[in-house]
């Protein structure tokens, strides 16, 4: 089985592209290097000692895509590409839609001229707004608050009408909580050359001195210690998340959302906290403002991918917290 992964240099996507090849699956990958390195190509063939073959260049270039469903009968796609920093959606809209709305509607548009209709999407727990109640379940109300959740609600939209006119796709949305962590190799894992918006990336710059220190948004929110809670997954996990997706989407026919998280929460203070003690190592901290748009505590229901996908996270925070820091140190 052949499966295209765009965006495969990318965090999750590299992640993914490794859990595929161990679980014997042949990919073929593509990246624009627009926020990945090219070296990420030879790191995930030094993890899994295989080949695949990469391309770089642009999902919304449809001459591209034609050339790889040409050159290679693929059988599925798993579809990461996209930009995904919220704050920067905001200041630039029309950079989001087009980048996210275009790349998917040329990679559907040429899989059906090639008569592959299996696609499994990343989606993100964004797309539940502000959620009616914990843990969040997959047929809750959708929302958004931000044109970067705007472009994965559409998208998820956009797959749900395609499944309409023509039952034979099988498509799985999944709706990520709040990856964190890195191979356990070193060689892959998630560090961003500007100042990071989110949390673990933020805490990781601060441990090697990179930043001076943290500011934690808030501590009076409705949380057991007034700190913000979240659903943090590690990557590998939610790079097999996609192995199981993968398999389910190559056998049924339909379009099923899936929460990919552990269902528990952490507190910024806990990871912060965790982070300090399995590392052997201080971070910096303070308690400012809260972030706005921000809402107390997130968490999945995971019940569903278990029963459906034969899937679940299994490392903890812990491991989260020292596969984190190993990565980026080695980069160091
Ligand atoms: P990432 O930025 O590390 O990876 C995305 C990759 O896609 C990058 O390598 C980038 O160069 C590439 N890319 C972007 N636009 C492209 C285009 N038009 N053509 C070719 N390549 C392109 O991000 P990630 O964290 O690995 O996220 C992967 C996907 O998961 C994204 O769609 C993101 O929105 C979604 N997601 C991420 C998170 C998270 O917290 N990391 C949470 C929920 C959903
Ligand atoms: C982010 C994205 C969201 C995406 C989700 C999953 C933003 C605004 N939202 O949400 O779209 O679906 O990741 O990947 O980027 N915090 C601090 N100090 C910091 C950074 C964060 O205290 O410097 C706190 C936040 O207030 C929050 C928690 O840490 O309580 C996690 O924040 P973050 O890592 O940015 O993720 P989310 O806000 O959950």
């Amino acid at each position: 089985m052949k499966i295209l992964v765009t965006g495969g240099t990318g965090y999750i996507g590299s992640h993914a592209c490794v859990e595929l090849l161990n679980a014997g699956y042949e990919i073929v990958a593509i990246d624009n290097f627009s926020n990945s390195k090219p070296e990420v190509v030879q790191k995930i063939k030094e993890i899994t000692k295989k080949e695949f073959i990469f391309y770089e260049g642009d999902v919304c270039d449809k001459d591209i895509l034609n050339k790889i469903f040409k050159e290679n009968k693929i059988d599925a796609v798993i579809h990461f590409a996209g930009f995904k920093a919220v704050g920067e959606s905001v200041q630039k809209p029309l950079k989001y839609y087009r980048n996210n709305l275009d790349s998917t509607l040329s990679l559907l548009e040429v899989m059906t001229e090639f008569n592959c209709k299996k696609i499994v999407f990343s989606s993100s727990a964004t797309v539940y707004g502000q959620p009616k109640s914990l843990p969040i379940k997959e047929d809750f109300a959708l929302s958004t608050t931000n044109p970067y959740g705007s472009t994965k609600l559409m998208i998820e939209d956009i797959l749900r009408d395609l499944y309409i006119s023509d039952n034979t796709w099988s498509i799985a949305l999944l709706r990520y909580f709040n990856p964190i962590g890195a191979h356990e190799s070193g060689l892959i894992g998630e560090n961003p050359n500007d100042i990071p918006n989110n949390l673990m990336p933020y805490i990781v710059k601060v441990a090697i001195g990179q930043l001076e220190v943290l500011s934690v948004f808030g501590n009076d929110y409705d949380t057991p210690d007034g700190t913000g809670v979240r659903d943090y997954i590690h990557v590998v996990d939610l790079a097999k998340g996609h192995v199981k997706a993968i398999e389910k989407v190559l056998k049924d026919s339909g379009v099923d959302a899936y929460n990919l998280g552990t269902g528990k929460g952490y507190s910024v203070l806990e990871l912060v906290n965790t982070f300090m003690e399995v590392n052997d190592v201080k971070v910096k901290y303070q308690i400012v403002d809260r972030r706005p748009g921000d809402i107390a505590a997130c968490y999945a229901d995971a019940m569903k991918a278990k029963l459906v996908l034969n899937w679940q996270a299994e490392k903890d925070i812990k491991q989260m917290c020292k596969d984190a820091y190993n990565f980026v140190k080695k980069q160091k």
